[in-house]
């Protein structure tokens, strides 16, 4: 079987307010990312992942959707959406949109519709359900939630609605509530949005929290936990399993029929995201033939530790759980997570060394707007913060957050990209921004580090190359080197008779060993150096050789 190219393609995730604003009223839009494509192109990757720029109230930047065919008129018109379809092709590059099927705006016209009474066309849109407790006559008796269930950011998600003394059920913020996939109308109509995406010409989707999709049927209570917060590879937390709102196997049979949605249209990209532990996501990515997603985010990741040690299990419980024909996704930042140099605590070795193992591993990797450069987060008040989430949390000292390690004011990491060092960052020439630009940006920017040779921006562009050259780095298998010195991961990648050897040393102490190939293909450090079979590792450096 041959692998399709989504497996071993490269993502670069934009967040489309924040990367390049072209009409001056600071906020980032289609037209700017259609400017800096050659930027892109230029570094190397081959697809873009855009976050959502649909028509929407913005309530939570996009991902609250009140028409998915249209384009909020912030980030430009449907003509440059099509625009930015094209050029990105003409560059033999790929994009992908932000699908939120899980659920709309409350500001979209079905659920304005749906909740004006039990019996109007769109009333089953959505999941309405009536209090557990019986009414006792018009206005009497006691409202009751319909069941336990907790919403991911914590609390009850049903929330009462006056006109239909019922209640909605919403996974996320009370503004986003769910559509009802049990609806066979809901499913078509959705399976049509993208479907005219696609006849548009756009090469996937990325699936905003497409593992709460589906619900238990019979809205059964979650069982008790002793787990106070939901962890990447266990979702359950506020002291609840989640059992019943996620991960539900009628999501893992969906997976399976967007994929046929999508094969109408030849090889397209279904990337989900999900959590949970890696046995239960990977059903999301369908039977062995892999005929479901193709490929979902594995979060656990995000909060790695910066050791040789820590990557050889994770990359060992990877490859357990996704062997070929499956493929893993590596990812270190998103929009909704502190940024990794954050973790790597703003050392650009460490992050050089972060990204020869994220461009060479099996695996696609996802690198989000800015990683590149190092750019980092902006601490902001919670109180001021456009994003909905920490004004839930309002009450909560800021530093109970940063103990506990959770990123709750998302503006943080979602300032505009530090193109160069004019006002502005020169992300745009408007008086205000919609987010502060960071202090920093007359030191982090896009210009300058591309004039240093050995800055990171430049390191991920040699790796790229090196990358799309060898096809083992795209497709070959891995096999994890055993008997290296403390602190040296080394893995080999394999494709026919192409292999080439990665070594990383994750310590800041050189490494001498002995260790028998024949070329460099690419070494972080100018002083690493194989010469008789010996290999001399600097300090946080790494190569790539070849057999
Ligand atoms: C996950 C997205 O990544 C996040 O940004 C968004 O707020 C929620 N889903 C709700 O759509």
């Amino acid at each position: 079987m041959n692998t399709p190219w989504y497996h071993k393609t490269t993502i670069y995730q934009i967040y489309p307010r924040s990367f390049f604003d072209s009409n001056r009223d600071g906020i980032g839009d289609l037209k700017g990312i259609i400017l800096k494509l050659d930027y892109i192109h230029q570094l190397g990757f081959e697809t873009l992942w855009i976050s959502p720029f649909f028509s929407s109230p913005q309530a939570d930047t996009g991902y609250d959707i009140s028409s998915y065919t249209d384009i909020a008129p912030e980030y430009g018109s449907m003509d440059e959406a099509l625009q930015l379809i094209d050029e990105v092709h003409q560059r033999g590059m790929k994009i992908v949109f932000d699908m939120v099927m899980n659920h709309t705006s409350i500001e979209h016209p079905w659920f304005k519709e749906s909740r004006t009474s039990r019996n109007n066309p769109k009333s089953d849109w959505y999941i309405w359900r009536d209090s557990h407790l019986p009414s006792l006559g018009e206005g009497l008796g006691v409202r009751a939630k319909p069941n336990n269930w907790q919403s991911l950011t914590g609390g009850s998600g049903w929330h009462y609605s006056p006109e239909r003394k019922q209640y909605f059920w919403s996974s996320f913020l009370p503004f986003q509530p769910d559509l009802n996939y049990r609806n066979p109308e809901v499913k078509k109509t959705m399976s049509d949005t993208v479907r005219f995406w696609l006849n548009k010409g756009v090469d996937g989707f990325r699936l905003d929290i497409f593992n709460v999709i589906y619900k238990n049927a019979e809205f059964r209570n979650n069982p008790f936990s002793f787990k106070l917060l939901p962890t990447e590879d266990d979702p359950s937390g506020f002291f609840q399993e989640a059992k019943f709102n996620l991960n539900q196997p009628e999501s893992f049979a969906f997976a399976k029929e967007l994929r046929s949605v999508c094969d109408e249209f030849g090889e397209k990209i279904l990337l989900g995201e999900v959590s949970g532990d890696r046995s239960i996501i990977r059903k999301f990515l369908g039977d062995d033939v892999n005929n479901g997603l193709g490929l979902v985010f594995d979060f656990e990741m995000l909060n790695f530790q910066f050791s040789a040690d820590y990557f050889r299990k994770l990359i060992e419980r990877i490859e357990i759980h996704f062997p070929d024909p499956f493929m893993p996704v590596y990812v270190f930042s998103n929009h909704d997570r502190r940024r990794s140099i954050h973790k790597l605590g703003e050392d650009l070795r460490k992050a050089k060394l972060l990204a020869l193992l994220q461009l060479t591993v099996r695996g696609v990797p996802c690198v989000y707007y800015g990683e590149e450069i190092g750019m980092t987060d902006l601490p902001q008040p919670f109180n001021t913060a456009m994003d909905p989430v920490p004004h839930k949390f309002r009450s909560i000292p800021r530093f109970v957050f940063d103990l506990l390690g959770l990123t709750i004011n998302r503006d943080e990491v979602r300032t505009p990209m530090q193109w160069d060092s004019t006002p502005n960052a020169g992300f745009s020439s408007a008086g205000k921004t919609w987010l502060p630009v960071h202090k920093n940006y007359s030191k982090i920017n896009v210009e300058r580090a591309s004039k240093a040779e050995d800055s990171l921006l430049n390191t991920i562009q040699g790796l790229m190359k090196v990358r799309n050259h060898e096809r083992s780095l795209q497709e070959g298998s891995l096999e994890i080197l055993s008997g290296l010195p403390k602190g040296i991961l080394g893995y080999t990648r394999k494709l026919n008779k192409e292999k080439v050897a990665i070594l990383l040393n994750f310590d800041p102490q050189p490494r001498k060993f002995e260790f028998e190939y024949s070329e460099c293909l690419f070494k972080l450090s100018k002083t690493d150096n194989l010469a008789n079979a010996k290999l001399h590792l600097n300090g946080y450096s790494g190569m790539i050789l070849k057999a």
